[in-house]
C-alpha cells in the first residue's frame, strides 16, 4: 500500500482511476490522500465486487465512480466518465482474496463448486468447459504456456483418460486429477500444491488475462495526463513481462529496427521510470499477507507529449 501510494503520488484534487478496485483496498486511501475534492473512477469485471465496493466506499459518495467494465475497455469507459485525461491510474492485477474463497467460481482448488474462474461469469467460458472439450495437446499446451507446468503432457493425459468416465465439474476433482498425476516431490522440496500452475493457467485463459493487459496499458499511456503516474501490481513471470517490455518500449519510443541508420518512426519517449523496477513487498508485509509475497510493482510517470 505504501510503496503504490509513493508511486502514484496522490495530489489533493487529483483524478485517478482504480482499474482493478476489487474490495477498494486501494481505493480507499486513494480517495483520503485525493480529499476533498479529488475522483476516483474503479473499473472490476466483477460485478460482485462492485457491488460490494459500492457499499464500503458510499460515503465518498459523488467523489466514487464505479462501472463493471473489464479494464480493456478503459479508453472508452474513462472517456464517458470524464477521466481522460487522468492523474493516476493503477492496476492491481489478478484475482482478488474474496474471488479465492468463492466457493461458487471455484478459482481455488479446495472448491467444491462448479469450476467457473470467470471475473465476469457473464462473458466468454467457464473453466470446465476447458477442461472437458479441449483434446490432450490443447491441455498440454495450455498449462505448459500459462502455467510453466513441467508435468503439462501426464496431467493432460490424467484430465482426458478421467473425463471419459465421467465430466470434471468441480475445483476439487480437477485439483484431485492433478495431485494423482503429478503428485508433489517429497516435503520440502516444493511447497505449494501441485494443481497450483494448473489453476493459475485455467484463470489467465478463462479471463484472456495475457490479452486485456496490452490493450489497457496502451490506453492508460493514452489517458494520463503530463508528469501522470502509471502503477501496476502483478503476481505471476507471464504478466510481469508484460508491463516491463511496455514500460521499456514506452521509455525507449523508436521502434526502427537497430539496423536502420537514422529513426523513420518518429515515436518519442512517454514514459519514466518512478521509483526502484520493481518493487517488492517489504518482509513485515508478506508476513501480515502471505498472498503479497510474489507481488511486483512497476510504476512510471507520463513524459511531456
Ligand atoms: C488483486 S484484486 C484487486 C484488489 C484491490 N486492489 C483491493 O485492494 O481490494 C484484482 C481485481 O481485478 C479484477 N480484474 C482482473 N482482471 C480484470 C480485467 N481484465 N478487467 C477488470 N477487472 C479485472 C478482478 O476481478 C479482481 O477483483
Amino acid at each position: 500500500m505504501q510503496e503504490v501510494l509513493e508511486s502514484l503520488a496522490p495530489a489533493p484534487g487529483s483524478f485517478q482511476i482504480d482499474a482493478t478496485v476489487g474490495g477498494g483496498g486501494h481505493s480507499r486511501p486513494i480517495l483520503e490522500a485525493t480529499s476533498p475534492s479529488g475522483r476516483l473512477l474503479g473499473l472490476d469485471a466483477d460485478a460482485a465486487a462492485i457491488a460490494r465496493t459500492r457499499d464500503r466506499l458510499a460515503s465518498y459518495g459523488n467523489r466514487l465512480t464505479l462501472r463493471q467494465a473489464n479494464f480493456e475497455e478503459l479508453a472508452e469507459v474513462a472517456d464517458q466518465a470524464g477521466f481522460d485525461p487522468a492523474d493516476g491510474i493503477l492496476f492491481d492485477l489478478g484475482l482478488s482474496s474474496y474471488q479465492l474463497a468463492d466457493d461458487a467460481r471455484a478459482f481455488s482448488f479446495r472448491a467444491s463448486g462448479p469450476l467457473d474462474m470467470r471475473f465476469d461469469t457473464g462473458r466468454g467460458v467457464p473453466a470446465a468447459t476447458l477442461i472437458n472439450e479441449l483434446d490432450e495437446d490443447a491441455l498440454t499446451d495450455l498449462f505448459k504456456r500459462l502455467g510453466e507446468e513441467p508435468q503439462a503432457r501426464r496431467i493432460a493425459r490424467a484430465i482426458v483418460a478421467r473425463r471419459g468416465r465421467e465430466p470434471i465439474t468441480t475445483g476439487q476433482q480437477l485439483a484431485d486429477v492433478v495431485a494423482a498425476a503429478a503428485p508433489a516431490p517429497p516435503r520440502g522440496r516444493r511447497r505449494v500444491h501441485p494443481a497450483t500452475r494448473v489453476f493459475q493457467a485455467l484463470r489467465i485463459a478463462v479471463n484472456r488475462e495475457l490479452e486485456t493487459l496490452p490493450v489497457a496499458l496502451a490506453a492508460a499511456v493514452q489517458i494520463l495526463r503530463e508528469n501522470g503516474r502509471l502503477a501496476v501490481i502483478s503476481y505471476h513471470s507471464l504478466e510481469d513481462r508484460i508491463v516491463k517490455r511496455f514500460i521499456a518500449a514506452e521509455r525507449r519510443g523508436c521502434i526502427c529496427p537497430p539496423e536502420a541508420p537514422i529513426c523513420v518512426c518518429g515515436r518519442q519517449p512517454r514514459l519514466a521510470l518512478v521509483g526502484p523496477q520493481p518493487r517488492r513487498p517489504s518482509d513485515a508485509e508478506v508476513a501480515r499477507n502471505p498472498r503479497s509475497r510474489s507481488a511486483l510493482l512497476r510504476a512510471a510517470r507520463k513524459l511531456a507529449a
